[in-house]
């Protein structure tokens, strides 16, 4: 990230370094002097800090906009592990898989602290300015749906808010037609000697995955055996996702209850009653079922 300065005495030739009476305590001031500093280079935080263009005049709406923008970028963070995570599966490379997995977990974690800001609004404070927001949502994030067509939660319907912005709907529609993790998660199961239904195997990953009788034997069975075993490991680590995933949207759905009570949503739904249906949904649905089993 920086380059050597020769004017610090760290870097400078050894010799020279010796004569100085103290070593370099603090920073050196003259890196980056001039132009952009190493830092700015790489982190870009000059762009990233003024991305913020408020529509109101109300005090709260930064917090609500930078939250929100903090979640893209963990969005962004758990997309790349997951798309790390299924591609090392399909490589039978299950140590790369579950450490990017594993990461996921922290990183869903701080993704869920982030809601701290947020949670506690009242009507009247989002409504200060919830109108400036238009009829702008979550909803129409090009990221989470793709995190959440990683998990198996496919729809070709959700590509339609994004037809007018042509590299997102092209990220979409690849993601759509691409295997997800839990596609390679079963996959790497019957390769392990599984019974996983063909049908599950060559199931269309452009559809919604729906839960399996076989598929859930199968996690029985697993659960129930070795438990340092590395699938029984792997089914762990996804049941954290899992829950981690959960809570994300049940805190989301408590916030927006909080916030703005049954009221329809800026994305058209039924706001509060859509989410719930949403966050009744099981991620990795049998990973949960298959333990009344075990
Ligand atoms: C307390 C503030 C918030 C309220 C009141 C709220 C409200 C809503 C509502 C009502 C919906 C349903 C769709 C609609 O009609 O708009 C929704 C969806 C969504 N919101 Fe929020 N939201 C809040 C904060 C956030 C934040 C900070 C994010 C972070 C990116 C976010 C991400 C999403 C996503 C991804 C969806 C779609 C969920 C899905 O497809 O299952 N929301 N939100």
């Amino acid at each position: 990230m920086s380059q050597p300065s020769p004017t610090h005495p760290a870097h400078r030739a050894p010799d020279t370094a010796a004569a100085e009476a103290d070593p370099p305590f603090g920073p050196d001031l003259s890196i980056g002097a001039g132009t952009a500093t190493p830092y700015e280079d790489y982190v870009q935080a000059s762009v990233l800090t003024h991305l913020q263009h408020l529509q109101s005049d109300d005090p709260g709406e930064m917090v609500f906009l930078v939250t929100t923008q903090v979640m893209e970028l963990w969005f962004t963070v758990i997309v790349h592990e997951w798309t790390t995570a299924a591609d090392a599966l399909r490589r039978d490379d299950l140590p790369v898989a579950m450490d990017a997995l594993r990461r996921s977990t922290w990183e869903l974690e701080a993704l869920n602290a982030a809601w701290k800001p947020l949670a506690r609004l009242t009507p009247a404070q989002f409504n200060a300015y919830r109108a400036a927001l238009g009829e702008g949502s979550g909803f129409q994030s090009a990221m989470y749906r793709r995190l959440e067509f990683l998990l198996g939660e496919k729809s070709a319907s959700m590509l339609v808010p994004h037809r007018g912005s042509p590299q997102d709907h092209a990220a979409l529609e690849k993601a759509l037609h691409e295997p997800s993790l839990y596609d390679e998660v079963l996959r790497l199961l019957a390769r392990r000697g599984h019974p996983i239904p063909e049908t599950v195997l060559r199931r269309d990953p452009t559809q919604r995955y729906e839960s399996d009788p076989a598929v859930e034997e199968v996690w029985a069975a697993v659960l129930a055996g070795a438990q340092d075993s590395e699938l029984a490991r792997l089914g762990e680590l996804l049941t954290d996702v899992a829950e981690l995933v959960w809570r994300w949207r049940n805190d989301h759905l408590v916030a927006t209850r909080r916030a703005m009570g049954a009221k329809m949503g800026t994305g058209g739904s039924a706001g509060v009653a859509w989410l719930e249906k949403r966050a009744r949904k099981n991620v990795f649905p049998e990973l949960w079922t298959a333990r009344s089993h075990v």
